[in-house]
């Protein structure tokens, strides 16, 4: 950002402000990943802003419109924001159109475009119907979606390739952040893997076993119930239907070639916390099946991993240890996340983690808090991010052009 002159320019911004949502009233429950982008947006004060964002994914209960969203930056920034429903189609380019300088619109989600969700080439991202229209009406694009920066999709990794691009000042503090968390200790690294994105935790899990980052990996909620029935626990109807559900009994199989490899690294609750009528009953995990859901990990799970955590010379905690919404069962997620503060070097990644760590107060008290879950644990095993490189290749594509003095990216 340093680089480009944005006064009376018409950018785009990709931001991440995916949030956890109360699933009644489609209410945004925790905003720190809106105030996470403030201090890019008050940089491009002179500017004519144009946000791109995402709310969850298609088919999933809180995918929704970013109405709730426009009105949240608002209020955060407390500058007007307009809420424009539409991403591509005439509506939004108007609205494009006849922005004047210090404008800010919100778009819908971006992920409303099927294009935006389909698997393909980078080159073909870059010929999506979003990236031709948008780029069109716009003169930059900044990348500040560290946490989407994992994800080869056109609003990430398509506009770079066509226009002058940067990243953001959020995505240069957290690779920042992680950047020093990977140069300052010498590894092994204990991670603490929980939530529900059992397909891309186990990728990571294969990548930094596959490398000999990781010392131990602890593991907790979704992620656990899959590896404990590939271990052979019978975790009950209930808890098997929802892995069902959700997608992941590819994964069950896949666990198991895992914990058949490396079975001394991966570290299972040894109980779990039901919810019975309304209550919280901890089991233990020889006494399963129970067919009730597994809410949290048990008491005995919990002092044994918040052992490991604050005794580890650096910890990497992301995703959830359960359903941290509800009060009796987020002692773990909470547990864990205070354990952290007491070892040498401690990483909260996620959005809900980091959330959570947020209304503990614990920032300052570990060395970086990431808006990423998934982003940052890739960035932490390895792995290149799509949209990281897409942002160094625009850099060279366009390295005589970032003055500022050029005008729309279409004309050039
Ligand atoms: C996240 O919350 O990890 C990011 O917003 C990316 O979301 P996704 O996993 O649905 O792509």
């Amino acid at each position: 950002m340093d680089d480009l002159d944005f006064y009376d320019r018409t950018v785009l911004l990709r931001v991440d402000v995916n949030s956890p949502l109360d699933p009644e009233s489609e209410a945004i429950l925790d905003d720190t990943r809106f105030r996470s982008h403030i201090r890019t947006i008050s940089e491009l004060k002179d500017a004519k802003v144009v946000i791109l964002a995402h709310q969850s994914r298609p088919t999933k209960k809180d995918f929704t419109t970013l109405e709730a969203h426009g009105k949240k930056f608002q209020e955060i920034l407390d500058r007007p924001v307009e809420y424009v429903e539409d991403v591509i189609g005439r509506y939004a380019r108007e609205k494009i159109r006849g922005m004047r300088r210090g404008d800010i619109i919100l778009l819908e989600n971006v992920r409303i475009l099927s294009e935006e969700v389909s698997e393909m080439k980078p080159e073909e991202m870059g010929r999506t119907l979003m990236v031709e229209r948008l780029s069109g009406l716009s003169d930059f694009y900044i990348n500040d979606a560290f946490a989407t920066s994992h994800r080869a999709q056109p609003s990430i990794v398509g506009f770079p390739l066509v226009m002058p691009s940067c990243a953001g000042r959020l995505m240069e503090k957290e690779l920042n952040g992680l950047g020093r968390v990977i140069t300052e200790n010498s590894h092994p690294v204990t991670f603490v893997f929980g939530g529900s994105k059992v397909d891309d935790t186990i990728k990571v899990i294969k990548n930094v076993l596959k490398r000999g980052k990781v010392d131990k990996i602890l593991l907790t909620g979704l992620v656990a119930n899959v590896f404990l029935a590939a271990d052979g626990v019978d975790i009950g109807k209930k808890n098997l239907g929802f892995v069902e559900r959700e997608g992941y009994v590819k994964q069950i199989e896949e666990a198991k070639r895992i914990l058949k490899g490396f079975k001394d690294k991966i570290v299972l609750p040894k109980d779990l916390a039901i919810k019975k009528e309304g209550e919280r009953i901890d089991v233990n995990v020889k006494d399963f099946p129970v067919d009730y859901p597994i809410c949290d990990i048990g008491i005995e799970t919990l002092v044994k991993f918040s052992n490991v955590v604050e005794n580890a010379k650096a910890v990497v905690i992301n995703g959830p240890a359960g359903i941290f919404e509800e009060e009796e069962f987020s002692l773990g997620t909470c547990e864990i996340l205070k354990a952290s503060t007491r070892s040498k070097c401690a990483l909260i990644g996620g959005g809900h983690t980091a959330s959570v760590a947020r209304r503990l107060h614990l920032g300052g008290k570990v060395r970086h808090i990431s808006t990423g879950g998934g982003a940052s644990i890739a960035f932490l095993a390895g792995e290149e991010l799509p949209g990281v490189e897409a942002l160094k290749r625009s850099k060279e594509k366009f390295k005589n052009r970032l003055d500022g003095s050029v005008g729309r990216a279409a004309d050039l």
